[in-house]
C-alpha cells in the first residue's frame, strides 16, 4: 500500500514538474545577444584583407590527406563599404544573381530534354553555374593551392555545383584581373595538353577540338566565359602531398569578374571535378562566417568526425543533374517542431525536378514559395512581439532590435530522411543587415525546380561527404 501510494505521489510530482517546464518552455529556442551582434558588423567594417602567406599556407595537420586552406572571400578580396547595411545589399545582389542563373542554367537543360524526348545536353548554358552577375564577382569562398612545377600557389573559388576545373592562362586573349601573375603553362615541366581522343576530354559537356589538342568552354548565363585548352597539371596540397595529371582547364578567353581568384575547383559529382580526380572517396568543408578574418579547411579522403549527423546523399538520375549534391530531407522544424511542407519538395521526381542541393556558392537557403512560406510563418507565430522591420530582399522578415539587450528565437532544424535532424545555431537563420539593430530570417523563397542549403545555414560546421557510401555529414562547432 505504502509502495502504491509512494509511487502515486511520484506520478504526480513528475505530472506537476512536466506541466511547469511545458509551460515555462513551449519550445525550443535560442537566445540572441543583441550588443555583441551589433559589435560584430562593426568590427568587420574596420578590417582589412590578408593574404599572408602565413594565414594561407596548408593546413598543420601532418597526415598524409590532402588537406588545403579554406578563407571566406571577404577576409581576401573585400572591397571598403561604407557600412555593414552595404556590405549585406553586395552580398544579398550577387548571390541573387547566382540564384537565378543557376536556376535558369536547369531549367534551360530540362526544357531542353522534354523537347527532343531525350537527354540532349545543351552544353552553353550547362557547362558551369558560376556566374559573376553583379560586376563584383562570383564565389564565397577560396582555397589557396600549388599548381604546376615549379608550384606557383593561386587563390581559386570552390564550388560545389560545377565539376570543370580551370585558371587563368598565359597567353591570354583575354583575362580578367587575379590578385596572383597568372600561370604560365610554359614554364611548368608537368603540363601536358590533353588530345581530343582521350576519355578526358570527351567527358566534357562542352569540347571542341584544335590541332589535336582538347578545347574546353565553361560559359555562363550573363556572357561571362572560360575558354581554352584542356590539360592535366600537378595539383599541390603543401605538406600533405601532391597528385599528378589533375584535368585542368588552361583559360585563355575567360570574361567575368571572379575577383581576385585565378580561376575555379568544381567539387561536382561528375568525373572532372576535384574529388574525382584526385580519387578521392570523401570531402570535408567547414565554412566559416563570411564576416570571419579566420580560415579553414577543405580536406579531402578524412574520416567522417563522429559527432557528424549523417543524412542521406542523393543522386538526381537526370543526367543534366547528377553534378549536384542532393540531401535526403523530409522536411524542417521551428522551435522543436515539424514545420508542414510537402515532403514532395524535398523528392526528385522522375524529369529530375524537385529535391534540395548544398551550394558552397548560394549564400542565403532557398526553398519554393509556398514551403518557404510555411517555414516563414511557423517562425513568425513566435516572435509576433517583436517590433518588424523592412529588410533588404529577398529577406521579408525581419525585425527592429535597436532596443533589446537580448532576444529568444525558435531554433530551426533540418530533418533527414533516415529521422536524424541538425538543429541549426541561430547565427545559420538570424542575419545582422545593418549595425543599427535590424535582424532578418536568413531563408527566402525561390521560383524554380529545386531547393538550396546556402552558405549562411552551413556555416560553422564542417560538412563531411562521404561519396562511397552517399552519405552527408553535418558536425557542429568544427571549423
Ligand atoms: C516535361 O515532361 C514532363 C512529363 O511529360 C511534364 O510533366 C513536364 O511538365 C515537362 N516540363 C516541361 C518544362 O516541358
Ligand atoms: C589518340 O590519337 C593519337 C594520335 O593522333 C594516337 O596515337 C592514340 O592512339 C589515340 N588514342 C586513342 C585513345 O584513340
Ligand atoms: C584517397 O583514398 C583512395 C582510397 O583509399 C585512394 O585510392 C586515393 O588515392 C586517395 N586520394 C588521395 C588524394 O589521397
Ligand atoms: C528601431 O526602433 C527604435 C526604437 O526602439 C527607433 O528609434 C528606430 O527608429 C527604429 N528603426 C527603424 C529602422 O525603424
Amino acid at each position: 500500500m505504502a509502495v502504491t501510494k509512494n509511487l502515486l505521489l511520484v506520478r504526480i510530482f513528475s505530472l506537476l514538474f512536466t506541466a511547469v517546464l511545458s509551460l515555462s518552455s513551449p519550445y525550443s529556442f535560442d537566445t540572441l545577444d543583441v550588443p555583441s551582434s551589433i559589435q560584430k558588423t562593426l568590427d568587420v567594417l574596420s578590417f582589412t584583407t590578408h593574404q599572408s602567406e602565413a594565414a594561407t599556407s596548408s593546413s598543420s595537420s601532418s597526415s598524409s590527406s590532402p588537406s588545403l586552406p579554406l578563407h571566406p572571400r571577404d577576409s581576401l578580396f573585400q572591397p571598403q563599404h561604407k557600412d555593414y547595411r552595404s556590405l549585406t545589399l553586395s552580398r544579398l545582389a550577387r548571390d541573387s544573381a547566382r540564384v537565378d542563373s543557376l536556376n535558369l542554367r536547369l531549367q534551360l537543360a530540362l526544357d531542353n530534354v522534354n523537347n527532343s524526348g531525350q537527354t540532349v545536353v545543351q552544353p552553353e548554358v550547362l557547362s558551369s553555374p558560376v556566374v559573376p552577375g553583379t560586376g563584383e564577382g562570383s564565389g564565397q569562398y577560396y582555397t589557396r593551392v600549388g599548381i604546376g612545377s615549379p608550384v606557383k600557389k593561386f587563390y581559386m573559388v570552390i564550388d560545389t555545383g560545377s565539376d570543370v576545373n580551370w585558371l587563368q592562362c598565359k597567353p591570354c586573349s583575354s583575362c580578367y584581373p587575379q590578385s596572383d601573375p597568372i600561370f604560365n603553362p610554359s614554364k611548368s615541366t608537368s603540363y601536358s595538353p590533353l588530345s581530343c581522343n582521350t576519355s578526358t576530354c570527351r567527358s566534357l559537356d562542352s569540347h571542341g577540338c584544335r590541332k589535336g589538342t582538347c578545347q574546353f568552354k565553361v560559359s555562363y548565363a550573363d556572357e561571362s566565359r572560360a575558354v581554352g585548352e584542356f590539360a592535366t597539371e600537378t595539383v599541390s596540397f603543401g605538406r600533405s602531398g601532391k597528385v599528378n595529371n589533375v584535368a585542368i582547364g588552361c583559360g585563355r578567353d575567360n570574361k567575368g569578374l571572379f575577383f581576385g581568384a585565378a580561376g575555379l575547383f568544381g567539387l561536382g559529382r561528375g568525373s572532372l571535378s576535384l574529388p574525382a580526380q584526385i580519387k578521392a572517396t570523401s570531402f570535408s568543408y567547414c565554412l566559416v562566417n563570411h564576416d570571419s578574418r579566420s580560415w579553414s579547411t577543405l580536406d579531402f579522403n578524412s574520416s567522417m568526425g563522429a559527432n557528424s549527423v549523417r543524412g542521406p546523399l542523393i543522386k538526381n538520375k537526370n543526367p543534366i543533374l547528377d553534378t549536384l549534391y542532393y540531401v535526403g530531407m523530409s522536411g524542417m522544424s521551428v522551435g522543436g517542431k515539424p514545420v508542414s511542407i510537402p515532403t514532395s519538395v524535398f523528392q526528385i521526381d522522375d524529369s529530375g525536378r524537385g529535391g534540395i542541393i548544398v551550394d558552397t556558392g548560394t549564400t542565403i537557403s532557398r526553398l519554393p514559395a509556398s514551403a518557404y512560406k510555411s517555414l516563414r510563418d511557423a517562425f513568425a507565430k513566435h516572435t509576433k512581439d517583436l517590433p518588424s522591420a523592412t529588410g533588404p530582399s529577398p529577406l521579408d522578415t525581419c525585425y527592429n532590435l535597436t532596443s533589446f539587450k537580448s532576444v529568444k528565437f525558435p531554433t530551426v532544424s533540418f530533418d533527414f530522411s533516415n529521422g536524424k535532424s541538425v538543429s541549426l545555431p541561430l547565427t545559420n537563420y538570424l542575419l545582422p543587415v545593418d549595425s543599427e539593430g535590424t535582424f532578418c530570417f536568413a531563408f527566402a523563397p525561390m521560383k524554380g525546380i529545386l531547393s538550396i542549403i546556402g552558405d549562411v545555414q552551413m556555416q560553422g560546421a564542417r560538412l563531411s561527404f562521404d561519396l562511397k557510401n552517399s552519405v552527408i555529414g553535418f558536425e557542429r562547432n568544427s571549423c
